[in-house]
């Protein structure tokens, strides 16, 4: 039985905002609010719990397993291997799940700091989705996996640390709507398309439908904040979109699972070694290699449709190995 995970506490202040307005003054963003009501689905009823699990218990693809395909994954006994699975399936979850908490926060202050109705009420909706995200995720670890559950990573708690106490709703929106749900929804995309259980596959699909809203509020609301901005404040923006990047993108070893599976220290060197050279190749099996460029092709678009993509960013992009066109 795992331990209690003690609450965070993250000090916050910011200006709440009371529209007196509440005609639609943004159609695009009103709309994606009407689609938002049209779209909700309820974990209780549109998930089929009951489903069979895989026959060997796997969970997700063994080739989401960093180690897969070394001469020490070869070595593994197939108990061994599924037991893997589950670990780093939970391990995975576990912090698409905290994520799912830290955003459905920090949707709540954003109802509060956004100005105008239909940027209230679409905030309002993401507050739900991410509620029911972490809610089903929750409920998919203790029904599928045991109730095995990891402690939030390091680099998520300094993202999600920065995001809760930052008063600035558009700083808030460019870590998460643009950047973490950005990765996101590759994430889930590949998991969907992958997923040995059922159960993951159908809630995947439905964690994407409600997060391509969720990507849409920050590609409507941003690109005014980024016109405006004085030159000093657009080196704030642009920096705050590579501490987001940077966040998201790297720090996510996960080495509890592997030292629950019963890995050596020496055998998780070799883990991380082999990770770092299957990821300098890109030497992945084809899901992982189309994941890599989704994800890093949709990052690098929707940063340069904002007028994000500037020099100041490129370099700190391609130090984190996104692929960047010529400019
Ligand atoms: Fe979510
Ligand atoms: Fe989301």
């Amino acid at each position: 039985m795992l331990a209690p995970m003690k609450p965070l506490a993250i000090p916050s202040a910011f200006t709440t905002t009371f529209t007196l307005e509440y005609g639609v003054t943004e159609a695009d963003m009103r709309r994606l609010y009407e689609n938002a009501k049209r779209d909700q689905w309820n974990a209780s009823r549109d998930i089929p719990w009951s489903d069979a699990p895989s026959p060997d218990g796997r969970v997700i693809a063994d080739e989401l397993i960093d180690v897969y395909g070394s001469p020490l994954w070869e070595r593994l006994p197939e108990a061994d291997r599924v037991t893997l699975n589950r670990r780093i399936a939970a391990w995975r979850l576990s912090v698409l799940m905290h994520g799912e908490q830290g955003a459905l926060l920090a949707c709540s202050q954003m109802v509060d700091i956004v100005q105008g109705a239909d940027q209230k009420f679409f905030q309002a909706t993401q507050v739900v989705d991410e509620a029911r995200h972490n809610e089903v995720l929750s409920r998919y670890l203790t029904d599928r996996l045991d109730g095995l559950t990891y402690p939030m990573p390091a680099n998520e708690r300094d993202l999600f640390d920065s995001i809760l106490s930052e008063s600035r709703w558009y700083l808030k929106t460019i870590a998460l709507q643009l950047v973490a749900e950005t990765f996101a929804v590759a994430l889930f995309k590949m998991m969907s398309e992958s997923a040995a259980d059922p159960v993951l596959e159908t809630i995947c699909k439905r964690i994407l439908q409600d997060e391509s809203r969720h990507m849409g509020f920050g590609m409507l609301a941003l690109p005014r904040v980024v016109n405006e901005a004085s030159a000093s404040e657009r080196r704030e923006l642009e920096d705050y979109t590579c501490f987001a990047l940077e966040k998201t993108l790297t720090g996510f070893f996960p080495l509890e699972a592997y030292q629950d599976a019963g890995f050596s220290p020496r055998q998780i060197d070799d883990v991380k070694r082999y990770r770092r050279e299957t990821a300098a190749s890109n030497d992945y099996a084809p899901f992982r290699k189309y994941f890599k460029r989704d994800m890093h092709g949709s990052m690098v678009a929707n940063l340069a449709r904002l007028g994000l993509l500037t020099d100041r960013v490129r370099p700190r992009l391609e130090k984190l190995g996104v692929t960047l066109p010529a400019s």
